[in-house]
């Protein structure tokens, strides 16, 4: 059995050397142009030349949770494409989106701007009840990150595609529901996938429909929000700010907006990063499961684009 890696954006040969431990019967390696055919591939954004050249594929593994990078290739009909299912990255997106939602409820950045001043100044607590949050995507990321704001009795609302159920969550489903969801909350949380659907979503019309004052955090893809649209409502002082972790051309050109906006946090795509070793047994156990003739979590539909 060969594997064969390819990632864009790391050095191939740790995830070689773990995923050769995990899997010691397979022969993996890096993958060099004019490697013969492997049987699985572990990838990132990988070259469509090395597409090109997987004529004996069962299971293509991205190291990401989205796939909307390896959706623009030409991939072979009826390829199996199995995308990251968690492997460590929920909590990392709870932790990163309630510290921002926390944050901007708390004022802290008032307070720090304060202090640094020597100033001792109370500000008014606020109610949560004012600050129901809705989070868009209730998939593997969303779900957890939903849970994790009910902690802090946030009013949580969901968004999927699908009718979905999650305790203490008020959940809506399909375009149809998107209206009410959206004037129900004050903070807009993104964890949608990029697909046809959901490209340029975070609009003007999108972000106008939040309650005066809205707060977006955006988590999933740069593709999802219409920047401009963004510095227009942030002008009108319909929204008091964003986060944002993620841009249509990433690094984010040193000439952007973005970057010197008084009440825009930027991170460099890094609310949940990929962790190797979560990663490699996810991965491995999948090849073993596919082996064995079971079926695994995380296999992507390519109509539905996720
Ligand atoms: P997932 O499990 O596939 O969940 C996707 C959710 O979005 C599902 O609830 C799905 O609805 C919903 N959805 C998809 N299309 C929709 C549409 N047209 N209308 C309404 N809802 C729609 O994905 P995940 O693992 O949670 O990851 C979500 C995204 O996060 C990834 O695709 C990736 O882009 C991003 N991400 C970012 C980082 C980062 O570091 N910034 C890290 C990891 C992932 P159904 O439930 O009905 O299917
Ligand atoms: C990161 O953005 C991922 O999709 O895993």
């Amino acid at each position: 059995m060969r594997i064969t890696v390819c990632l864009s954006q790391q050095k191939p040969e740790p995830w070689v050397a773990g995923l050769q431990a995990a899997l010691p019967g397979a022969q993996v390696s890096a993958w060099q142009p004019g490697d013969p055919p492997a049987d699985w591939a572990v990838v990132w954004a990988p070259p469509q030349a090395f597409i090109d050249e997987q004529t004996d594929l069962r299971a293509l593994f991205n190291t990401g949770a989205g796939v909307d990078a390896l959706l623009q290739l030409r991939l072979p009909p009826g390829l199996r494409v199995v995308r990251l299912d968690d492997a460590g990255m929920s909590v990392q997106m709870a932790e990163y989106v309630c510290h921002a939602v926390i944050r901007h409820f708390r004022e802290f950045d008032g307070y720090e701007a304060d202090t640094r001043e020597g100033r001792w100044s109370y500000r008014k607590p606020r109610s949560r009840a004012d600050w129901p949050v809705g989070v868009m995507g209730l998939g593997v990321l969303g779900t957890r990150v939903a849970q994790a704001l009910r902690v802090f009795d946030f009013p949580v609302h969901g968004w999927s595609r699908s009718p979905r159920e999650v305790p203490g969550v008020v959940c809506h489903a399909g375009e149809a529901a998107l209206d009410g969801f959206l004037t129900s909350c004050r903070v807009l949380v993104n964890l949608l996938p990029l697909t046809p659907q959901t490209e340029n979503i975070l609009n003007r019309q999108t972000l106008g429909r939040l309650l005066p004052g809205g707060y977006l955090i955006n988590v999933a893809r740069g593709a999802h929000l219409v920047d401009d649209d963004l510095l227009a409502l942030l002008d009108s002082g319909h929204l008091a700010g964003a986060t944002l972790d993620v841009f249509r051309t990433e690094p984010l050109p040193a000439n952007h907006p973005f970057w010197s906006h008084p009440r825009l946090t930027v991170t460099p795509h890094t609310s949940a990063r990929t962790l190797r070793d979560e990663s490699i047994a996810q991965i491995a156990g999948k090849i073993a499961a596919l082996q064995r003739g079971e079926p695994v979590a995380g296999v992507v539909d390519p109509v539905r684009g996720y």
